[in-house]
């Protein structure tokens, strides 16, 4: 079944997301962390102890694969929850491979991917989360779930373990549409998360249930 991450930062989202119990895990990037007050590494820490054993992906900002690999260290020893966010790129891909490797390695989710190729790429490298980012494909006019699909599709065919994670999550439509398209995650944003529980005929429903009974029986409950 299609796990459901959010994609935040904010303690106050997360602890509400996390309290109706739909949520497996954390992505965050530098823009979501930038957002929010305080030093990054104590907020990671009480984002991680708040997400138990489920994955927590925080990105690096180094550019070169070394320092990628020396600055994904650091942050995975904040907590044994944390997923190594890596930017796509030949760069990343290094850090990837060499954070991966050995009895220890360190779960990496490999971001910004635009393409099958890439996908690929992020796989074979070590990857043990590869990101499309849907909404943005989209804004420039191509097919974000149509690459998500293309994706799921081909790591079933050749047995490929990376998991999807299918970003950039802009509506609950995305959300269903990836899902039928075979990715294992949806990230989503909390905006879009209270969305997918909410429909006027939902509420109009409950009002209505909650009007009959008063009126013919204003006295019991159960
Ligand atoms: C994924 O992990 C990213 O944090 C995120 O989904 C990016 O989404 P955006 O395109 O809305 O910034």
């Amino acid at each position: 079944m299609m796990q459901i991450y959010l994609d935040s930062a904010n303690l106050e989202e997360i602890e509400e997301a996390l309290s109706w119990g739909v949520i497996s895990g954390i992505t965050t990037n530098p823009t979501l962390m930038a957002k929010e007050t305080g030093e990054s590494a104590p907020l990671v820490e009480k984002i991680c102890r708040m997400l138990g054993k489920n994955p927590v992906s925080v990105e690096v900002l180094s550019t070169a694969a070394e320092d990628m690999v020396k600055e994904a260290k650091r942050i995975a020893n904040l907590s044994s929850n944390i997923v190594i966010k890596i930017p796509m790129g030949i760069e990343g891909l290094k850090a990837v491979y060499q954070l991966s490797q050995g009895g220890k390695g360190i779960k990496c989710n490999v971001t910004l991917v635009f393409s099958v190729n890439q996908a690929i790429l992020a796989a074979r490298a070590g990857a043990a989360y590869v990101s499309p980012f849907v909404g943005r494909l989209d804004d420039i006019g191509w097919d974000g779930v149509g690459l998500v699909k293309e994706m799921a599709d081909i790591f079933a065919k050749h047995k490929i373990g990376a998991a999807i994670i299918a970003a950039s999550i802009r509506h609950p439509r995305h959300v269903r549409e990836v899902a039928a398209a075979g990715a294992h995650i949806a990230t989503v944003p909390f905006s879009v998360l209270k969305q997918m529980v909410n429909h006027p005929l939902t509420d109009l429903g409950v009002e209505r249930f909650l009007r009959d009974w008063a009126q013919a029986r204003p006295e019991e409950v159960f």
